[in-house]
């Protein structure tokens, strides 16, 4: 278990066994591989692959590098779902709520934003006093009251992860499908869920930029959890305009509020409602696809998904008020429309170049460490296909800074494009990899 021979090993193209796996992962736990042969190994893998069972063993070795929650005690089966990440993708924040209104218990563990794309923690610490750092004690509890606890990953869970990904992120091994299959499972499988469902998201927004790549990493992940015990689907969902019209961090809680009262944009709600009844049929609560809808919808109609919603801020610290009264979440300085300079049809909304001018403004970070402004961003934004007439707002800009809003709107001005014909939208929801 000498680490230089099992990075040769690697390189050199062999399968290591569960055991060597074991090795690497505890090297990394434990702080006895150094940071130079943690990486070598991640490049090795990165160049090398993994066979399928090579995959297993790393993701369960990830897994169990800390402590898996137990929530055996609390009745029904706890289903969550993951998404690889995307531009203006809030759905986490109305769909717990709307899945735990249903009768199954969503206990899910979130991730920050970073680079291009949105992280549901940002997104909740806009609310004020909204509180993600749970210990697990408090976690286990509110979803055992509530049915619903959304917070960060604790310093407990899978902190071999915690390790390996930050020194991915600087090596650039980030884009490999057996380490991406490990790091997301190894954390949500330690939630203590029973059934998982993964948005995994294809497009200029995306970490996987094909639908064949995101299929793959589907394929993986699925058959990987699976193996491992947990009931596993992934909805491969399009990622080339913006999900909604909203991308910042208050202004997408805004959005999803509006989603739990039955006003979100349409597209939203169709991943929304797709990755919902994958929930709801996992987790047995509903037989059908058209059955598990017909309860989501109940949710939303009935107001029962917008009072969980109410309910988990408030156990959460957050202000509830929220919930009335949005205008409550931050507000930037500045609220300054992009208009269209001709009348026409939106062609293009380049979901890349929106993350970009959102990033500049401050809603996201670059590095780790950096803070994010909850109040900028961009809301009201145009889809593509929509006609416009000369000087309609084509999006809204919420910033702090004013070289910031200068560089945001001509990034947006590049991303939105308005032309004579209307512009054809890629089929949002893609196939299912059960
Ligand atoms: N998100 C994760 O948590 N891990 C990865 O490897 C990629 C995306």
């Amino acid at each position: 278990m000498f680490p230089p021979h099992l990075i040769a090993r690697k390189r050199d193209g062999h399968a290591l066994s569960g055991a060597e796996i074991e090795a690497f992962v505890s090297g990394a736990t434990d702080g006895s591989w150094a940071d130079y042969q943690l990486s070598a190994m991640l490049m090795a893998i990165f160049w090398r692959g993994m066979t399928a069972e090579e995959t297993a063993a790393y993701t369960t070795a990830m897994m169990r590098s800390g402590l898996v929650a137990d929530l055996s005690a609390i009745p029904g089966k706890k289903a969550d779902k993951h998404s690889t990440g995307g531009v203006g993708d809030k759905v986490s924040l109305h769909l717990a709520p709307m899945v735990a209104a249903c009768g199954v218990a969503v206990p899910m563990i979130s991730g920050r934003g970073l680079g291009h794309s949105g992280g549901t923690l940002d997104k909740l610490e806009s609310i004020p006093g909204f509180r993600v750092n749970l210990p697990l004690a408090d976690y286990r509890r509110q979803v055992a009251e509530i049915g619903l606890c959304l917070i960060g990953q604790t310093a407990e869970l899978a902190p071999a992860d915690k390790k390996l990904y930050a020194l991915r992120d600087v090596t650039a091994t980030v884009e490999c499908v057996p380490l991406i299959c490990g790091s997301i499972l190894a954390k949500k499988l330690a939630e203590g869920i029973d059934v998982l469902v993964l948005d995994v998201k294809f497009g200029r927004g995306a970490f996987m930029k094909d639908a064949a790549a995101a299929r793959r990493l589907a394929v993986a992940m699925v058959r990987v959890a699976r193996a491992m015990g947990t009931p596993t689907r992934a909805v491969l969902t399009a990622m080339e305009e913006p999900l909604g019209r909203a991308v910042g961090n208050a202004v997408e809680v805004a959005e999803s509020i509006d989603c739990l009262k039955g006003r979100g944009p349409a597209d939203t709600m169709a991943v929304t409602y797709a990755l919902g009844e994958q929930m709801l049929c996992l987790a047995g609560a509903a037989t059908s696809q058209a059955e598990a809808r017909a309860q989501l919808a109940r949710s939303i109609a009935e107001g029962s998904a917008l009072k969980k919603f109410r309910e988990m801020v408030a156990a959460q610290g957050g202000d509830p008020s929220v919930v009335e009264t949005p205008s409550r979440l931050p507000q930037a300085r500045w609220q300054v429309p992009l208009l269209a300079g001709a009348a026409g049809f939106v062609q293009d909304v380049d979901a890349m170049g929106v993350a970009l001018a959102t990033l500049r403004l401050g809603a996201g970070r670059k590095k780790a460490e950096d803070a994010v402004d909850p109040a900028v961003g961009v809301s009201g934004l145009c889809k593509i296909g929509e006609s416009v007439s000369a000087g309609a707002v084509l999006a809204l800009i919420h910033a702090n800074d004013e070289p910031a809003l200068a560089d945001a709107r001509a990034l947006l001005a590049k991303a939105i494009i308005v032309g004579a014909n209307p512009g054809q939208a890629v089929p949002l929801i893609g196939e299912i990899i059960d």
